[in-house]
């Protein structure tokens, strides 16, 4: 008869097709893991890293007082930002960081949850009351950048934007050599 011919093929195509079907089942599993792995991994590490500070007291003591906010010059060379979202605008509203240099961002809301993020950046994250975010990133060459809340906030949300202005490193340390902390704002 005619089985003969198609037979060889047909049962080949059924062991690629179940080969290919634990392939996927393999990969669906592997990810299960993963995801289960780094949900429990996450539930059982201590807290300690997740660092607080009070909204009601932000602007009396501690980090986020208005003399310590802007951009520090840090022994190591690196620098870091100190920031506070408030309905409706960022302190300080105009961020000024040098080119070419690992920044690392420190924030914290006054009010309500705000968002954080720096255009052509990997910097996206949330201001939550209570708890400080830290982000870290390096701009290659210098430009001007927009800083949108992207969280809906309140009534004046849409108008809550922030600029970063990013300068050529020497320029920079050329201001840092006169203050201690530096924004653009009114510059
Ligand atoms: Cu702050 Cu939206």
């Amino acid at each position: 008869m005619t089985v003969a011919p198609g037979h060889g093929a047909e049962a080949t195509a059924a062991r690629v097709e179940r080969r290919w079907g634990l392939v996927s089942i393999a990969i669906i599993f592997l990810l299960v893991v993963m995801a289960a792995y780094a949900g429990i991994h996450q539930a059982v590490m201590p807290q300690a890293r997740v660092e607080t500070a009070d909204p009601r007291t932000l602007h009396i003591v501690g980090e986020f007082i208005e003399g310590n906010l802007g951009s520090a010059v840090e022994p190591d060379g690196s620098v870091t930002v100190r920031a506070i979202g408030q309905q409706y605008s960022f302190t300080p509203q105009c961020i000024v960081v040098p080119a070419d240099t690992p920044i690392t961002f420190r924030a914290t809301s006054a009010d309500v949850v705000h968002g954080f993020q720096i255009e052509h950046s990997n910097v996206n994250t949330m201001l939550v009351p209570g708890y400080i975010s830290v982000v870290s990133t390096r701009f290659a060459t210098p430009s001007d950048r927009v800083m949108p809340c992207h969280e809906f906030c309140g009534a004046g949300h849409q108008g809550m934007w922030g600029h970063i202005r990013i300068i050529e490193k020497a320029a920079f340390h050329k201001l840092a050599a006169d203050q201690r902390r530096l924004s653009c704002v009114a510059q």
